[in-house]
């Protein structure tokens, strides 16, 4: 079969490497695709959100199933556009609908699935213009730290924690009144700040049956020891120590089984990724946001954890045969360090040649692109390392060795990946 993969990140580079090795597979286009998908099949210069385009390029290239990477085609409905055309609804899309996508694309719509289905998750009211004067009655009855969320898409952005009463009613009022975030900021959900561990559980599903995928913790902040702004991801570790058995039994009963059960009762279309964002407070699972895809860096350790043959695993969704499909994961542990442009995730320079290691296993390239034959830089994330061993420590070496193995001019990334969770291992 011929696959169309969406997307251009470290996430589709992972994805793109494993969908390769399949045994299914005569031939894989990546779109728009980076300087490292092309060695796994054929990128073709089209938008992620150039529906047309990509229809026209399926129907010209006999493709059978479109994988979809980033959420924004999803939440901009691109499962609706294939299903509701006959010429193109026998192409499968691996994405939820447009409806099902709204549990990322909007935060209020997820807070309510969760308190329509008994999904454990943080107490919270949304606001507008038209009820600001509650929004700062309901703050008062809550305690610092304070939550703030934008409504829509805010790029990883639109959450603020705030420590005191007064910041968080200026950034309020900022968002509802000052459009801060844009239109997906104009709407905020207010919610109680959860105190934990953070993890991410990824799931895949067809609506009816799912499979757990390995778990993974994300580095979002730019620094060392989680200091500075907010990114997409510095770096990820899988397995996380702290998801042992009971706890991911707790997740599966109390999250996993009734978001499948939900889906089902609120008749939303959905045969893709579930990733959970989850706070373990006290061993209890809290869900602290839905995203519908996977997550970048998460896939850049999950999917080399998984051995199976995921295109086999899409194909078996499609197909009502997912409760049979047998997923193995290897037992390894899996790290991947993040390196970023200079000023990443503000202003950054593009265009930086890139020498060294770059087509080595378990380097998946985020922002590269090829110029005039030479590979360079074209994003804020520009490469992940990953490494796989026994150990975390061993995991942790291959990353930064293969890290230190690729050159760029001021080349950027964290030191303390998987720092955080050394030791907790000890006791499992
Ligand atoms: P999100 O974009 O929803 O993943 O939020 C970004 C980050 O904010 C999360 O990864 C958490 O670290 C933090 N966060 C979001 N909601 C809460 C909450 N209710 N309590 C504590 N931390 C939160
Ligand atoms: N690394 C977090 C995300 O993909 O949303």
């Amino acid at each position: 079969m011929n696959v169309l993969l969406i997307g251009s990140g470290g996430r589709e580079h992972a994805l793109a490497w494993r969908i390769s090795q399949s045994k299914l597979l005569t031939k894989l286009f990546i779109a728009p695709g980076n300087g490292g998908t092309r060695n796994h099949g054929e990128n073709v210069n089209i938008g992620i959100n150039d529906f047309n385009g990509i229809a026209n390029f399926c129907l010209q290239n006999n493709i059978t199933m479109i994988v979809v990477g980033p959420e924004e085609p999803l939440v901009n409905g691109i499962w609706d556009y294939f299903r509701n055309n006959e010429k193109l609804n026998h192409i499968a899309v691996i994405g939820p609908s447009r409806e099902g996508a709204q549990l990322e694309g909007s935060k209020h719509f997820a807070k309510e699935f969760m308190i329509n289905n008994n999904i454990p998750t943080a107490r919270f009211k949304t606001f507008d213009t038209q009820n600001i004067d509650s929004a700062k009655e309901f703050l008062q009855t809550l305690q610092a730290p304070f939550v703030l969320k934008a409504d829509g898409l805010a790029a990883g952005k639109g959450v603020l924690i705030l420590d005191s009463m007064e910041e968080a009613l200026n950034e309020l009022q900022l968002m509802i009144q000052q459009n801060k975030f844009g239109n997906a900021g104009t709407t905020v959900v207010i919610e109680e700040f959860l105190p934990g561990i953070e993890l991410s559980m990824f799931v895949f599903t067809n609506g009816v049956d799912y499979i757990i995928l390995p778990e993974a913790k994300d580095y979002k902040r730019i620094g060392d020891n989680d200091t500075g702004l907010n990114t997409g991801g510095m770096g990820a570790v899988s397995p996380v120590p702290f998801a042992n058995d009971e706890f991911k039994n707790k997740v599966e009963q109390q999250i996993i089984v009734p978001t499948i059960k939900g889906l089902q009762k609120e008749k939303i279309n959905y045969c893709g990724f579930v990733f959970i964002g989850l706070m373990n407070v006290k061993d209890n699972p809290y869900v602290i946001e839905y995203n519908v895809r996977m997550g970048d860096p998460e896939t850049e350790v999950v999917m080399p954890r998984i051995t199976s043959d995921v295109l086999a695993m899409f194909v078996a969704a499609t197909n009502n045969t997912l409760k049979k499909f047998e997923l193995t994961i290897d037992a390894n542990y899996a790290t991947t360090v993040m390196m970023v442009s200079q000023g990443y995730p503000e202003d950054y320079e593009k265009g930086k040649l890139i020498t060294g290691n770059t087509t080595g296993e378990g380097i998946f390239h985020a922002g590269t692109a090829i110029k005039e034959g030479n590979l360079i830089t074209n994003g804020g994330r520009v490469i992940a390392a990953t490494g796989m061993a026994p150990t975390l420590q061993a995991a942790l070496k291959l990353s930064y060795e293969a890290v230190d193995s690729i050159q760029y001019e001021n080349k950027y990334y964290r030191k303390d990946i998987g720092q955080d969770l050394m030791g907790l291992f000890i006791s499992q």
